[in-house]
């Protein structure tokens, strides 16, 4: 089965679709896939069928969104907590990974086609070389597409990828790229595996479990929350369009959480830069009064210089994050 789909909607499916495009539409939707198993024993098949039809409902559902003008899709395909399961199991998971990932490099032309980029969120070093490796190929080949967005998390949980990012500026403030004043939520933000993308604007979980698992934590406080009890493997069009409903119902409330935590955001940062600015005038001036012109313009400065910095120490990141892949695609020749 293929990552990209082609097909239309049935007319059904075109009418809903455009009433709820007239509505305030996500652009940013994350799926919690789970019940993969409940449905392989609720069906009487092998626990790996269940996954392998979890993964052709993740192709339906991509070409659902494509026709909701969903430009981004983030998925939890693999829990570093999933390595606790059986051998068996964890074995085959890894299998269909390399399955599906083979698929999308034979499929290149198509995804070019569609421009979709595809990105792998998590720790790779934990994975089997060999699908690393074409990972890295995926993450290259489709690196430069810009129309839709595919997100991965594979070997990922959310609380390993903040406490990734916070290891990431230590290492900024060892190189001297930043400062240790520096660090901030939106710095943070920026470190994270999701770095290129905008929250989630609407986060399912299916299954019938009320939790996220360690899943986008950070970046979906303010992002409607949509737990549905069908399985994954069963979801729906009709149960994609109930949660977008549920979404639009939300939306302003949603909004304005964002916009106050943006000036939240933004007011933190400024107070930040003037008490260290207040700090480097007292170092420098020996406790002298400073004029409130010079402040402003000691402040104006700082400001200036540290974002700089920042841009600097963020351009350096993903300078190493891209030659962690190149590498892995050079060895793979
Ligand atoms: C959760 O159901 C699902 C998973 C742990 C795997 C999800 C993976 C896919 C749908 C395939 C995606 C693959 C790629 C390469 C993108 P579960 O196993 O927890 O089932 P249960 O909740 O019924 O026990
Ligand atoms: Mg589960």
């Amino acid at each position: 089965m293929s990552w990209i789909r082609e097909g239309d909607l049935n007319l059904l499916q075109k009418i809903s679709a455009n009433v709820l495009k007239a509505g305030p539409m996500p652009k940013h939707v994350a799926f919690i896939m789970d019940g993969n198993r409940r449905f392989a024993r609720k069906k009487r098949m092998e626990r790996q069928e269940g996954h392998m039809q979890g993964f052709d409902k993740l192709a339906e559902t991509l070409l659902w969104c494509k026709h909701l003008s969903i430009q981004e899709v983030t998925v939890y395909a693999f829990s570093i907590e999933n390595f606790k399961r059986t051998k068996d199991e964890v074995d085959g998971l890894i299998e269909l990974a390399r399955q599906k990932f083979e698929r999308l490099l034979d499929e290149r032309e198509n995804l070019e086609k569609h421009g979709v980029c595809i990105r792998v969120l998590g720790d790779l070093n934990m994975l089997p070389l060999d699908l690393q490796q074409l990972i890295a190929k995926a993450v290259i080949t489709t690196r430069a597409h810009n129309k839709c967005f595919l997100n991965v998390c594979f070997s990922y949980t959310s609380r390993y990828e903040i406490t990734n990012a916070v290891r990431e500026m230590a290492w900024g403030v060892e190189q001297g790229l930043i400062k240790a004043s520096d660090v901030s939520e939106a710095l943070l933000s920026e470190c994270l595996y999701s770095n290129n993308s905008p929250n989630p604007d609407l986060l399912i979980r299916t299954s019938g479990e009320i939790r996220l698992s360690d899943f986008l934590l950070w970046q979906t406080s303010h992002s409607c929350l949509v737990f549905q009890s069908v399985l994954w493997p069963e979801y729906s069009f009709w149960n994609l369009c109930e949660a977008i409903v549920q979404y639009q119902l939300n939306h302003k409330s949603i909004q304005k959480a964002r916009d106050l935590h943006r000036e939240h955001q933004a007011l933190q940062q400024f107070e930040a830069d003037r008490a260290c600015v207040a700090e480097l005038l007292q170092h420098h001036g020996n406790g002298k009064p400073v004029d409130a012109q010079r402040r402003q313009e000691a402040l104006l400065h700082y400001t200036a210089c540290r974002e700089e910095r920042t841009q600097d120490f963020l351009q350096a990141l993903k300078h190493k994050r891209d030659s962690f892949f190149d590498d892995l695609c050079s060895e793979a020749v």
